[in-house]
């Protein structure tokens, strides 16, 4: 079926670019979104809601007729907003709060890929320092501890100095101690009506803050697609072994996943291995994945909500590159510097466009940034050399106080895909 009036719940730069995408299809009538921001407001109408509010997501979706809601972040998720959704009669693309556990836990998540036979790293769930002291010891370093909940992609520490370690550990409460996956990383996104999987292209992110990988772990300050380096098999392999088992498995304890289920691997010397799953879009991936998918959006996402997705044609993907470079606010991912103006934002081309983020408008009408990522510039191009040119001259022209960005999205791959 084809959505004429949908709502996209959230406010970051993935809503931005589901509501650009939808927006841009003719047969999309109307696209909403709640709250938004600033950048959505341009091609969207925004509406202020509290979208940890089932019920209050659940009215304004009858109010405008949605015919599909799309529900961005996570925590909605976990908190049940699309189980009220769909309970008030609206089409909702978004897993249930109980498949959203998916994300909201990586000790379910562990759970469940024992279950399904899914490769991952070897974990032990530690609730004390003694037992945390005990798994770091026997993984060895370098050391992973991961907070159990959700943090944001902030909730992991990967190091050698065994001290920090037992303090994040500390400080998390319940943590997941976890053996190092070596190699690079790649973010599988598949959507799902809870039998049916179709895998969108790989993606990578660059989750640390700083040039070549340096410093904390962030949401993400980049992406691209395709990936020139992977292997041709790899959407098929990690649909058969990890995609389609954790869907049957989900499915087999009677609390079905329908939605985008994300992948977080690691490509290891022993094979692929999942080093998390999400339950919504990944948040900078989705902005250069949604530049590429030629497919239209509202008549998938509402199929993978409805159950029909069998009978949705395959995917269809130009055969550009598109980059997505995050500018960043002074201090992130520590406390971001908020509330300076941004300039530079209206001069969009066809080749690199700014997604929004963490933006809000002043008082006195300006755009203004409000959070630790404050946008992204998404540039194309027919290969991943010429999308960072589009993307990197596009970003230049940004202007915000105290803001940085990764100079390194894609440059490796970029330079290998050219020799
Ligand atoms: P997560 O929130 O689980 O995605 O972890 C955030 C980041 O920490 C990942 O993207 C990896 O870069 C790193 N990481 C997490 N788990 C592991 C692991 N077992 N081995 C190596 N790096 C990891
Ligand atoms: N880009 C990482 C995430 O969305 O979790």
């Amino acid at each position: 079926m084809q959505p004429r009036c949908v709502l996209v719940v959230g406010s970051g730069g993935r809503e931005h670019a589901l509501v650009l995408a939808l927006s841009r299809d003719p047969a999309v009538a109307e696209v909403h979104a709640a709250p938004g921001n600033p950048g959505t407001a341009l091609v969207a109408t925004n509406h202020a809601v509290d979208i940890m509010d089932g019920a209050a997501v659940a009215a304004l979706a009858r109010e405008l007729g949605a015919d599909l809601v799309v529900v961005g972040p996570e925590a909605p998720l976990v908190a049940g907003v699309a189980d009220a959704v769909r309970a008030a009669g609206t089409a909702c693309f978004g897993p249930s709060a109980a498949a959203a556990r998916l994300e909201g836990s990586k000790a379910f998540a562990k759970d469940v890929m024992a279950a399904a036979g899914v490769p991952t790293a070897r974990a032990h769930v530690c609730a004390t320092a003694e037992a945390a002291a005990a798994a770091l010891d026997e993984f060895g370093p370098p050391y992973v501890v991961k907070d159990d909940g959700l943090a944001a992609g902030k909730g992991v520490v990967v190091t050698d100095d065994r001290t920090e370690a037992l303090d994040h550990a500390a400080a998390c409460g319940r943590v997941v101690v976890e053996e190092y996956l070596d190699g690079p990383e790649v973010s599988l996104f598949a959507v799902t009506d809870g039998s049916c999987v179709r895998a969108l292209q790989p993606a990578q992110d660059f989750k640390r803050v700083g040039d070549g990988d340096a410093g904390p772990n962030t949401g993400g300050m980049g992406a691209y697609t395709p990936l020139p380096w992977a292997p041709p098999d790899l959407v098929a392999e990690v649909t058969a072994t990890v995609l389609q088992p954790t869907v049957d498995e989900l499915a087999r304890r009677g609390t079905p996943f329908a939605g985008l289920l994300y992948a977080g691997l690691a490509l290891t010397s022993r094979g692929v291995k999942v080093i998390e799953f999400n339950a919504r879009f990944g948040d900078p991936e989705t902005q250069p994945l949604l530049a590429r998918l030629r497919t239209p959006l509202a008549p998938l996402l509402h199929a993978a909500a409805t159950g029909t997705l069998a009978a949705h044609p395959e995917l269809d993907w130009s055969p550009d590159a598109a980059v997505a470079v995050v500018l960043a606010a002074g201090g992130y991912p520590g406390p971001a510097r908020t509330g300076g103006v941004i300039a530079g934002l209206d001069a969009d081309a066809p080749d690199a466009y700014v997604v929004q983020a963490g933006t809000a408008t002043d008082s006195e009408g300006r755009v203004v940034g409000s959070g630790g990522r404050v946008l992204a510039v998404v540039g194309t191009g027919a290969d991943l050399s010429a999308a960072r040119e589009s993307a990197y001259a596009r970003i230049a022209a940004v202007r915000l106080e105290g803001s940085f960005y990764r100079t390194d999205i894609a440059a490796a791959a970029a330079t290998a895909e050219r020799s």
